[in-house]
């Protein structure tokens, strides 16, 4: 009889998230290996922080430069604490109002923890994230799970099972990755990270909360621009980019490019009436008009521009100058960079 290759039938698979599917996920987790699990902002590829070689796992899966460090996710502020430290009262008073939530405190690194689990900083960052399946799934495994964005690096931040399935499958580091199905991602980009050792702290990457919701907790914090982040490597340059050639344009050079000379454009847009001017063979995506539905869909409809296989994906950049369209403009940016970090 001939063998049929398991190998071939062992490949990324998605799991409806139960009792079950969540053992099993917790199971690998302490046998040092890697899964994938829905969070609120995006789907994360974890392992267990305290494991130097599921956090070389998850590098080598993810093409991630070994310096580019992890976020640990916990339970809660006593999981929290007990692999950073400087924990103090300003900490306390923003993980009351949210965690388990998009925000993230970069605080010193435990001494236990490994240097891995921090691409070799003196410092770690740490959340606790809402989603109910993450939430079960630290609770079954019983530890930190450190995860970054289960996507390929540099690629668009997966917010749905299948995302994932799409940036792993044919990779044979991936064979048997479990994905949990937790649905879409309820907020759709990654958390607010804010670096709590420094004084005023300062956001290091721009989330759904911004320094104005964070601000009368804590007082003054600092906020970063997109061209000056080597503090938080991974967060510079070119990140979240389709493989099509991004854009971000006004009307003038939307006008203009959809004329031009038989390139074929996906527009993404919030501007309403759009359709009579996108007209075939370009395509259009059209995006809601407040941030944080933007944010909701902005990957989606990245990925799905990617997918037309198009000359150029052109974005008419919203909320200029708004604090609320400060984490969609950075994506928008990095995803339109030629920057590679
Ligand atoms: O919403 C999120 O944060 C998602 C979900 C899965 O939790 N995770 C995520 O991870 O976006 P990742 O690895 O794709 O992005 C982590 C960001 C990077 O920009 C990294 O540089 C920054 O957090 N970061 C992590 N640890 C840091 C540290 N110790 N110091 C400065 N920046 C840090
Ligand atoms: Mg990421």
């Amino acid at each position: 009889m001939q063998k049929t290759s398991i190998e071939t039938m062992t490949g990324p698979r998605i799991l409806p998230a139960d009792d079950a599917s969540i053992a099993e996920a917790a199971s690998k987790l302490s046998k040092g290996g890697v899964v994938a699990f829905p969070t609120e902002t995006v789907y994360g590829l974890g392992g267990s922080s305290m494991d130097p070689e599921a956090l070389d796992s998850i590098y080598r899966l993810k093409g991630r430069r070994q310096d580019n460090p992890l976020i640990a996710h916990v339970l809660d502020i006593e999981s929290a604490c007990s692999i950073t430290t400087g924990w103090d009262d300003r900490c306390t008073l923003l993980a009351e109002a949210w965690w388990p939530g998009p925000l993230t405190l970069v605080l010193g690194r435990a001494s236990d923890v490994p240097d891995q689990a921090s691409g070799g900083r003196p410092t770690l960052a740490v959340r606790s994230p809402e989603h109910p399946v993450a939430r079960a799934l630290l609770k079954a495994f019983g530890g930190p799970v450190s995860a970054p964005s289960a996507n390929r690096s540099g690629a668009v931040s997966p917010t749905c099972a299948q995302h994932v399935i799409d940036d792993f499958s044919g990779n044979p580091d991936a064979d048997g990755l479990i994905v949990l199905d937790g649905n879409r991602s309820r907020v759709g980009i990654e958390s607010t990270v804010l670096d709590m050792t420094l004084d005023p702290p300062r956001i290091l990457r721009p989330g759904v909360l911004t320094a104005e919701v964070l601000q009368p907790l804590i007082g003054q914090i600092e906020t970063t621009t997109i061209r000056e982040q080597d503090a938080s490597p991974g967060t510079t340059d070119k990140h979240y980019s389709p493989q099509t050639p991004c854009m971000l344009v006004e009307e003038p050079e939307l006008v203009e490019h959809l004329s031009g000379n038989n390139q074929r454009c996906v527009v993404i847009t919030s501007i309403s009436g759009r359709s009579s001017l996108v007209q075939p063979p370009h395509e259009l995506i059209v995006m809601p008009i407040d941030p944080v539905g933007y944010a909701v869909e902005l990957y989606e409809a990245l990925r799905r521009a990617d997918a037309e296989r198009a000359d150029l994906i052109l974005i008419e950049i919203a909320g200029e100058n708004d604090p609320n369209w400060l984490a969609v403009r950075d994506r928008l940016m990095r995803a339109a960079s030629d920057r590679i970090s």
